[in-house]
This record gives structure tokens, C-alpha cells and sequence, in this order.
């Protein structure tokens, strides 16, 4: 397969939102590593160069290498061609994004293990995933979540608030990062609840962010270490199919099954979330990305 021809698909990847997942384990074949130093850019290459730990010049190198290889096979281009200039707080946006479909959008996150890539056509997205198989730093939670998000995180019994801490803080960060708003955002001034099963509702507080009913917010173990949550606009239109993908940049995406943990927005009755695949998490049906059983806690979720 030739390096224009290893996403399958490409129309249905113009159209609807596509995630795009990679395990960074995965990614170790040194002729591909060369591939992928490529297709930096020079200051992408002093970036990678001047990280201290190998682990983390891996990490960079293969999550950009995600994002030039799958932009540029959408944007038909190539990928060391692209070039990205940054919006407001440093949100990365492609520089010419108009592709046949409309402009297209993107971000990126990446974390021990696992690198994720959301794109998408005419809407904003945001991502972040997080390895929860550390102790979750409860201390900061009176910081940056709501006084609501505390009072329902301190209501559960100890053993739980790990997870809805993960929970709540890739919510946060799918949101800040669709908005653009990265560190500058107040991140108490807007509010997660999880009360309801399955489901989520989003209040903000604070003067400047869009109004809550334009976001949808989907959130699904990426492996039994690491929860994701994806942000995306709703436009007119509603909301779109979302793909997940397993790939190994330049090499090979396999179409795979998420079921959410969690999803939903603002809790407007009218959702037209039939056309997603908002199947509640079944632990006995573990979705392909699962390498092992899920995490209990997560699993546990009713
Ligand atoms: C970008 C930010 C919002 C998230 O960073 P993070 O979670 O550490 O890192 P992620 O891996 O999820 O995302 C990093 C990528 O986001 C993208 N990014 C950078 N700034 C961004 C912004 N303002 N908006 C959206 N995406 C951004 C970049 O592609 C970046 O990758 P790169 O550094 O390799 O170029 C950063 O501002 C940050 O440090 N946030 C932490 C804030 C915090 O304390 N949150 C508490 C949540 S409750």
C-alpha cells in the first residue's frame, strides 16, 4: 500500500467527525520513525530535539505525524506541505483548510501511550484523553471544578471519585481545547453534572464562551488505561456520525466500535443523537481498542 493509499475511506473522513487513535507502542518501527521525522517542519524538529526524555520526543514525533498524515490525505496535500498557523491561546489551526467539503478542523491530544486526533468538516472539535491509572490529584478539584462538580464528586464514596475526577477533567479539557481557550479559560465558571446515568449536562457561568447548547460532548474508554473525551459544535445541520480509527500513521487505520461512557450536552429534549452510536458501556462487550478487561471503576457505571 502505497503512502497516498493507507486511509481507507477518504470520502466518509470529508464528511462526518473521524477520531483518530494511536498507540504509541505501536509506532516503533524504525524505518517508519524515519518516515515520520520527515514530515516535521523545522521548528516541529527543534521541538521534538529539545525534549529532555526519548519517551517524550516519541510521543511528540508520532502525534504529529498523526496529524500531517491524516490532514494531509483529507486536505490532499502533502503532509509536510501543510503548514499551521495558532488562534487565540495557541489553538493549532491549518492554514489553508478549505478543503472540497468546507474547512476543516482539528486537535490533538496525546498522553503516555496513546496519541488522539479528532478532524472534522465545518464544525470545531476538541479532544483530550488522560492515563487513569495514576492517582487522580482530588486536591486540585476545589481549584478548577464547579462547586457543583465538587459537591457530586465529594457525594460519591471514595473508591469512585478517581474516575468522575478523570471524568471530569477530560470534559473540561475536550471543552477548552474545541473552544480554543486553553489555559486562560476559568474552569470553575463552567459545569459538568454526571448525575444522570450515562448521560451529562453542561452549564457555563461565564461571560464569553458560546452558548452550552452548541457543544456535544462524547466520552469512552481508549483503553483500559486511558479515558477520551471528544467536544464537538453542533451546527444546523446537528450532529454528524462519528468514526473511531486505530492507526499506526502512514501504515494502516482499522475502523473500530466505541461505546460511550457518557455522552450528551446540553440537555435540550430535541438531541438528534440517533445517528451517533451512544451505546451504554458494556463491560461484557469490551470494544476493540480494549487490549484487557475495562477498568472496573469505569466499568461500573451504570
Ligand atoms: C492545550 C491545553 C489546554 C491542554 O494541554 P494538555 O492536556 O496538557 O495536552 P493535550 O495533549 O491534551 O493537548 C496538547 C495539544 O493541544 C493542542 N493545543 C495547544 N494549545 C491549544 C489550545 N489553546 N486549544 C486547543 N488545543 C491546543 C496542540 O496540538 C497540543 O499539542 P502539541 O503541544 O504537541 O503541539 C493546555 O493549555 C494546558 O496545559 N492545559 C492544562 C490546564 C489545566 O490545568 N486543566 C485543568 C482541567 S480541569
Amino acid at each position: 500500500m502505497s503512502e497516498r493509499e493507507w486511509l481507507p475511506d477518504l470520502d466518509s473522513c470529508l464528511t462526518g467527525v473521524n477520531v483518530w487513535v494511536s498507540r504509541l507502542d505501536q509506532c516503533r518501527d524504525e524505518s517508519l520513525l524515519r518516515q515520520y521525522a520527515s514530515l516535521l517542519s523545522a521548528s516541529e524538529s527543534e521541538r521534538r530535539r529539545r525534549f529532555l526524555f526519548e519517551g517524550d520526543r516519541h510521543t511528540y514525533l508520532v502525534s504529529h505525524a498523526l496529524v500531517r498524515s491524516v490532514i494531509g490525505q483529507i486536505a490532499g496535500e502533502e503532509p509536510s506541505r501543510l503548514t499551521f498557523s495558532e488562534g487565540r491561546n495557541g489553538k493549532p489551526l491549518l492554514h489553508h483548510a478549505l478543503s472540497r467539503l468546507g474547512r476543516i478542523e482539528f486537535n490533538l491530544s496525546h498522553t503516555d501511550g496513546l496519541a488522539i486526533l479528532c478532524t472534522a468538516t465545518n464544525r470545531v472539535v476538541g479532544v483530550d484523553v488522560e492515563h487513569v491509572h495514576r492517582p487522580a490529584p482530588l486536591e486540585v478539584a476545589q481549584r478548577y471544578f464547579s462547586s457543583l462538580e465538587v459537591e457530586e464528586l465529594m457525594q460519591l464514596p471514595p473508591e469512585d471519585r478517581p474516575t468522575r475526577f478523570w471524568s471530569l477533567w477530560t470534559l473540561k479539557e475536550a471543552y477548552i481545547k474545541a473552544t480554543g481557550h486553553g489555559l486562560s479559560a476559568e474552569l470553575s465558571q463552567f459545569s459538568f453534572s454526571l448525575s444522570r446515568p450515562g448521560a451529562l449536562d453542561f452549564r457555563i457561568s461565564m461571560e464569553g464562551f458560546a452558548e452550552c447548547s452548541r457543544w456535544w460532548f462524547a466520552q469512552w474508554a481508549a483503553t483500559p488505561m486511558h479515558l477520551a473525551t471528544i467536544c464537538l459544535e453542533q451546527p444546523e445541520a446537528g450532529l454528524p456520525e462519528v468514526r473511531f480509527w486505530e492507526v499506526v500513521p502512514l501504515r494502516s487505520a482499522r475502523d473500530v466500535v466505541v461505546n460511550f461512557l457518557t455522552c450528551g450536552g446540553d440537555s435540550a429534549p430535541s438531541l438528534p443523537t440517533t445517528t451517533l452510536k451512544p451505546a451504554p458501556f458494556d463491560p461484557a462487550t469490551p470494544h476493540p481498542l480494549l487490549l484487557g478487561p475495562p477498568l472496573p471503576k469505569i466499568a461500573s457505571r451504570p
